[in-house]
């Protein structure tokens, strides 16, 4: 996959201030530090990208890009966040789950999962929270490259495990690495298929 251009278009608090659902549009969601910001420069073969929306003063809430003129990505925070109040969080939780369950040209949202962890009971129940109404997701597993190909498989089966007491299946997933450049293909793909239909 081809990234010809990649560019920061507008960051948001409220969802209905984005820009117009024209083109198909992927959002980006995990927890802090699970490598949200790495895997989005190394998807758009950008070191700075993600940053952009970093700015200190300027962080908001949903933060657009727009590759190739084609489609658009969204960089949301992640979930969790340190130095804000429980209520402060609870009012930025519920902008992201409106923003994710309105957002008509949203067209799948990937869920970052870091491999090396146990599944997490806030991961478990945002993508509970997707499944039940209704919108389309994928697990992405990242910094794969800090496990072996054994420790992955265990990783995954653990993770499928528990997903499975609850669900009637693993749900869609792809096994990724920023830093070895690893599952990028993979994920491009799922793009396409999703960008396609
Ligand atoms: P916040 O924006 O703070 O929520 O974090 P984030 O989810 O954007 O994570 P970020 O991309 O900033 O990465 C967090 C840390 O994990 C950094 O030290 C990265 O270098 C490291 N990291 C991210 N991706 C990978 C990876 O694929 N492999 C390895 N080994 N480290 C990674
Ligand atoms: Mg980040």
């Amino acid at each position: 996959y081809q990234v010809t251009s990649a560019e920061f278009v507008i960051s948001n608090q409220d969802y209905k201030k984005c820009p117009k659902p024209t083109l198909p549009e992927f959002a980006f969601i995990g927890r802090s530090n699970v490598g949200k910001s790495s895997l989005i420069n190394a998807l758009t073969q950008r070191t700075k990208l993600a940053k952009i929306s970093g700015k200190p003063g300027k962080t908001q809430l949903i933060n657009h890009f727009i590759i190739n003129d084609q489609w658009y990505l969204v960089d949301l925070p992640g979930y969790g966040w340190a130095q804000v109040s429980k209520t402060q969080r609870e009012k930025f939780q519920q902008r992201i789950l409106d923003y994710i369950e309105n957002r008509e040209s949203l067209v799948c949202t990937f869920v970052l999962v870091d491999i090396r962890h146990e599944p997490q009971k806030i991961d478990l129940e945002f993508m509970e929270w997707m499944g039940v109404n209704g919108l389309p997701f994928m697990v992405v597993f990242t910094k794969a490259d800090k496990l072996t190909p054994n420790k992955i498989q265990q990783s995954l089966s653990s993770y499928r495990k528990t997903v499975l007491k609850t669900w009637e299946e693993m749900p869609p997933y792809v096994v990724t690495s920023s830093l070895k450049k690893d599952g990028l293909e993979d994920l491009w793909d799922k793009v396409q298929e999703f960008s396609a239909t």
